[in-house]
């Protein structure tokens, strides 16, 4: 289904039925025990805009991020996942004509995170505060099961744990329950294809699937990293 992340959306109303046909299908995503442990708020038209608005305020005035709920990434990443993502960092600045030392401009470019690349529509989803591990890696199914839909309704998306640094504002515009952590927003639109990275595809870097393979009681295991 050619599903990528997105970082460029027209303006182009996005249907309230179409997302409620996508999140009522994604409804059905497997989870252990079937917790169903994924809470979704959706956003359009003056909401959104209203949270972008402020959004932009914080960013304009160098506000500090929100205390975190959760750690995005271990404080020293270790190989391969540091060099896996400073390639990553490399392509996405590099394909913007960003340079390394540009901290400025990498900055500004990483606050259209907040104005949700233009999009027209955003999700976010929570998950309770209690569960553990395995309930995340089922939202992480949930999301992806989200973004497939939207790709079949010829819509993209771009997933951002960017927003859980402006946790608090986005808690201003959907009051979600204190139970709740936010996991991540996620843009949804239709592309703007004169948007240069987002046309890219196939470019980015991707390990190769199998690492190794062993025989154990006449089993073949796959290693899958
Ligand atoms: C949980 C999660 C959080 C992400 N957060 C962001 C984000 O805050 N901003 C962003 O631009 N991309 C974000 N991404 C997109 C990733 O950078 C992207 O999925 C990755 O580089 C692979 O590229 P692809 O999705 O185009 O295949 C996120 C992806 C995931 C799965």
């Amino acid at each position: 289904m050619n599903r990528r992340a997105v970082r460029g959306f027209t303006d182009q109303h996005v249907p309230r039925e179409v997302l409620e046909r996508v999140l009522s299908a994604a409804a059905w995503s497997p989870s252990g025990s079937n917790l169903q442990p994924w809470n979704s708020y959706v956003l359009t038209g003056a909401p959104l805009a209203e949270l972008k608005k402020l959004a932009g305020e914080r960013v304009a005035a160098g506000d500090p991020w929100d205390e975190r709920e959760y750690e995005m990434y271990p404080p020293a990443l270790k190989s391969p996942y540091r060099e896996r993502r400073a390639a990553f960092g490399k392509e996405r600045y590099g394909e913007l004509g960003i340079s390394r030392e540009d901290v400025e401009a990498r900055q500004r470019a990483a606050a259209a995170n907040w104005q949700c690349f233009g999009a027209p529509a955003a999700l976010f989803c929570y998950i309770d505060r209690d569960l553990g591990p395995p309930q995340w890696a089922d939202v992480g199914m949930y999301l992806q099961t989200v973004m497939l839909l939207l790709r079949a309704e010829g819509l993209h998306s771009c997933l951002q744990m960017a927003w859980s640094v402006y946790r608090k504002t986005v808690a201003e515009i959907v009051s979600p329950p204190d139970a709740l952590i936010l996991f991540c927003g996620m843009s949804i639109g239709f592309e703007d294809v004169t948007v240069g990275w987002s046309q890219r595809r196939g470019s980015h870097h991707r390990q190769p699937r199998v690492m190794s393979m062993t025989r154990a009681h006449a089993i073949a295991v796959l290693h899958l990293k």
